[in-house]
């Protein structure tokens, strides 16, 4: 089993940004944890980040016979890119949606998610604890 593991804009910036919303651990802290998670079941994983809406539209196309599961956090493109939303569409890869904070408790324009759309199923508000959970759940979904 394959899992591509995409994080859209700013991720690169965790540790810095904000750190009273998304915490003190960096892009590099996460990229280890979601490795350590998908060892355990023995999954294959490519993490990416990209600033880049259309880049990350690119990584979905070639994600296309080459991956099994995809987890995504769109970041800021969750709430405007319908680009990022038809890419999901078209490769029809089960996918999770992650957010590392809760998305409905903050700002009224981060509760619409496009992303999300296209998703078997959403994680928000539980941390880097979110992506572990996501690879776990598509691992089981995927078995099935
Ligand atoms: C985020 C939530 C988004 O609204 C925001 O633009 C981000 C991060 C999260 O992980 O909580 O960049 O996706």
């Amino acid at each position: 089993m394959k899992h591509l593991i995409i994080n859209g804009p700013n991720l690169n910036m965790l540790g810095i940004r904000e750190p009273e919303i998304y915490g003190n651990k960096t892009y590099w802290d996460l990229v280890w944890c979601v490795e350590v998670a998908c060892k355990a079941r023995n999954i294959e994983c490519e993490c990416f980040q990209s600033n880049h809406e259309g880049d990350i539209v690119e990584k979905i196309q070639r994600a296309y016979n080459n991956f099994d599961g995809i987890i995504i956090n769109p970041a800021a493109y969750t709430h405007t890119s319908v680009a990022i939303l038809d890419a999901l569409k078209a490769v029809a890869i089960p996918t999770v949606e992650v957010h590392l904070s809760d998305v409905d408790a903050r700002d009224e324009f981060r509760k619409l998610s496009y992303a999300g759309m296209a998703c078997v199923k959403t994680i928000k508000g539980k941390g880097f604890d979110g992506y572990t959970e996501a690879v776990e759940f598509l691992y089981n979904y995927l078995s099935k």
